[in-house]
């Protein structure tokens, strides 16, 4: 059994990205520069636009934060997504999410000028993606199609249930599965799927994005599966400085022993989708 290293892949990565970051920087006199609109105080969304900003600095992209409070208008935060959008210097944003409740969500993600939407939320943007047009790519679908290549998992004609699907996961991550690279058979499981742990059994890699501690049981892994685990569910610690520590879906020492290949949570899917975020800022320039 292989315990899949995304920190180390992550780092591999990223000075791949700073020597091209370099590169472009000394080209056009001016960094790639990354932005994020955070509203509110929420720890999660906090401690995620934290680590995107620091794994800005490292690969030597300029970043921005531009912060509001719970009670930011629509108004007030279109406008700085137009100013955002009508700014050359900068490449790509994000809008972290989730907004408070008297935010629409999905006009706020359809304002985001498509050409720096990185996080790959617009709808143009996610139907290039589905349909293999050159696009950004969904930051964790992206992240994991690296993670499976890098350690050169056989996709082609294995069967490969995903668990969840999430406009930014499941669903993007099932098209990404079934496109000629990849080339797998493609089961998605959700709320209303019937059997679960069976069609999980007969996984040659499976794929938990549910966001639900010790979801995925060893009972519902077959012996040398792949098992992907990109739940990150904030559970109390007193072990941990901030309170908090992460709990992916899988019962890792449990299913551990069965698998040929298993993500741990921290340190497997996480720091491969902050990772994309950076390559897709990259992209900006293509
Ligand atoms: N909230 C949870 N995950 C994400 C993400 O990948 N991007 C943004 N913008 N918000 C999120």
């Amino acid at each position: 059994m292989t315990i899949i290293d995304g920190n180390k892949v992550a780092k591999e990565i990223k000075e791949e990205i700073a020597a091209k970051a370099k590169k472009i920087k000394e080209e056009r006199g001016l960094a790639l520069h990354l932005a994020a609109i955070l509203v509110g105080h929420d720890g999660g969304s906090e401690s995620y636009v934290n680590f995107k900003m620091k794994d800005c600095a490292e690969v030597g992209f300029d970043s921005s934060l531009i912060r509001f409070e719970d009670n930011v208008t629509e108004e007030e935060l279109f406008e700085a997504i137009d100013k955002l959008n009508n700014n050359s210097a900068i490449d790509g944003f994000i809008v972290q999410l989730p907004l408070p409740r008297h935010i629409k969500e999905q006009k706020v993600i359809e304002a985001i000028n498509p050409a720096k939407d990185v996080d790959v939320f617009h709808p143009v943007n996610v139907g290039k993606m589905m349909i293999g047009l050159p696009s950004f790519v969904s930051a964790t679908p992206l992240g994991i199609t690296i993670l499976l290549k890098r350690y050169n998992i056989e996709t082609s004609g294995k069967n490969c249930v995903i668990i969840g699907r999430s406009n930014i996961v499941g669903r993007p991550l099932s098209v990404l599965m079934s496109q000629k690279e990849m080339n797998a058979t493609v089961t998605v499981l959700h709320s209303g799927s019937k059997n679960i742990k069976e069609i999980c059994a007969s996984a040659d890699i499976l794929i938990s994005a549910m966001g639900k501690p010790n979801f995925v049981t060893a009972d519902m892994v077959k012996d040398g599966a792949v098992v992907i685990d990109v739940g990150t569910t904030r559970i109390p610690s007193n072990q941990t400085k901030s309170g908090f520590k992460l709990s992916g879906d899988v019962d890792f020492e449990n299913v551990a022993p069965k698998c040929s290949f298993i993500t741990p949570v921290p340190g497997g899917v996480g720091p491969m989708t902050r990772l994309a975020l950076l390559l897709n800022t990259l992209e900006t320039v293509r």
